[in-house]
């Protein structure tokens, strides 16, 4: 099947290498046809880059929606920033392609349901591209814990603060305005971790978050900006099941960052990336929680995401990070930031179902 890059940027690249790592193991995958970025710069240079790690230089495009029109795809990853996502998917559905989006879904739960709803309504595939539930590691950590590893999971703590030195996060503007991002590092990482959460350990009831914006200003030396979506956030969370949670993700932590994932259960702790560390003292690797669980699995996340929207348009299969469980991550996130806007906790369903919006009304304000 032949597959289109739509925007050239920061993540473009470790997508390349998925489909260079599936090359190089044999095993079947899209042919890159052609790439897109409104930069013509960028998307020649990306291609060029394609033709030495694929072999074949895929056409070069700067309108994506010529680029839909003019060649014959099966599908399109969309690498572009979250306000985008939604429309280029819709316009690719409506052309009869199938679409792996980036992770957040979308830059906001309403405009998740929406691609949701337009991906059956055209009848096409829609996965999402969320490397911390894909890849050999990623898909271990879940099955074990599911297994009962670490018996039933009491806690998941999960803690990521870097500093920006006060410039701009990824070399990127967009990321710290609510309008293009949703929200500030709490969409754009905080998804991750989310999505992480739900899959390891299933839903999330409620959360209770503060936010803030810390540094009022950034800049990159050649522009100044004041960010709209937050730099610091601190939640804590409660599983359906009856698990705790807490999480936090901030920018602005400066002189020394920290970071790391502990989930602890009624017989022992898992360091996702690390070991399982079990009460009775006994120690067991990552690789011998892979080679056990995940043996059937690629290692590298992006690769694997290349394998799910493969397997889910030819053989109907569901996949791991398919696009409900990324409009779940993505309304566990806004409702830490319903839950800092209202100052109550929020249930997460409330967000899925649309029936609370006040901090995503602010969202859609700063869109227009
Ligand atoms: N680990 C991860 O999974 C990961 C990491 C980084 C980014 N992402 C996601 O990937 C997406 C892109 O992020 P990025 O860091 O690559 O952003 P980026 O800003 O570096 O790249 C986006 C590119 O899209 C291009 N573009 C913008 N509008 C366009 C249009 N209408 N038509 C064609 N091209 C257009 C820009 O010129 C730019 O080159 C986001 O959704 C982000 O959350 C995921």
């Amino acid at each position: 099947m032949k597959i289109g890059f739509i925007g050239c940027g920061v993540i473009s690249t470790a997508h390349l290498e998925g489909l260079e790592a599936l090359k190089k193991a044999n095993q079947e995958t899209f042919h890159l046809a052609a790439v897109c970025d409104l930069n013509a710069e960028r998307a020649e240079a990306f291609a060029e880059n394609a033709h030495k790690r694929l072999g074949k230089r895929p056409v070069v495009y700067t309108d994506y929606l010529r680029m839909i029109e003019e060649e014959p795809l099966d599908a399109v990853s969309v690498l572009l920033n979250h306000d985008l996502h939604h429309t280029v998917a819709e316009n690719c559905f409506a052309a009869g392609i199938h679409v792996q989006m980036q992770k957040p879904l979308a830059i906001s739960p309403y405009y998740g349901r929406k691609m949701l709803q337009d991906a059956d309504k055209y009848k096409k595939v829609l996965t999402v591209s969320e490397p911390s539930v894909l890849g050999a590691e990623n898909v271990a950590l879940a099955r074990a814990v599911k297994d009962g590893v670490i018996g039933s999971v009491y806690m998941m703590l999960d803690y990521a603060t870097v500093s920006l030195n006060r410039t701009f996060f990824a070399g990127t503007a967009w990321r710290h305005f609510k309008g293009t991002a949703g929200a500030g590092w709490i969409n754009d990482h905080g998804v991750h971790r989310t999505h992480m959460f739900t899959e390891v350990n299933g839903p999330i009831q409620e959360v209770f978050a503060y936010t803030d914006i810390f540094e009022k200003e950034l800049s990159d030396g050649k522009s100044t900006i004041r960010p709209t979506g937050e730099d610091s956030s601190v939640t804590v969370f409660r599983f359906e099941n009856g698990g705790l949670g807490h999480w936090m993700c901030s920018t602005a932590a400066h002189g020394e960052k920290m970071g790391g994932v502990w989930i602890y259960g009624s017989k022992g702790c898992f360091r996702p990336g690390r070991h399982v560390a079990l009460e009775d003292g006994t120690t067991i690797p990552m690789v011998d929680i892979v080679s056990q669980y995940a043996a059937d699995i690629v290692q590298d996340p992006f690769a694997h995401s290349y394998v799910e929207l493969w397997d889910a348009i030819l053989n109907r299969k569901t996949p791991i990070a398919s696009a409900q469980k990324g409009l779940e991550a993505l309304s566990t996130v806004f409702a830490a930031l319903e839950s800092a806007t209202i100052g109550q906790p929020v249930r997460v369903k409330d967000i899925l179902n649309g029936e609370r919006h006040a901090y995503e009304d602010t969202v859609m304000e700063e869109m227009k």
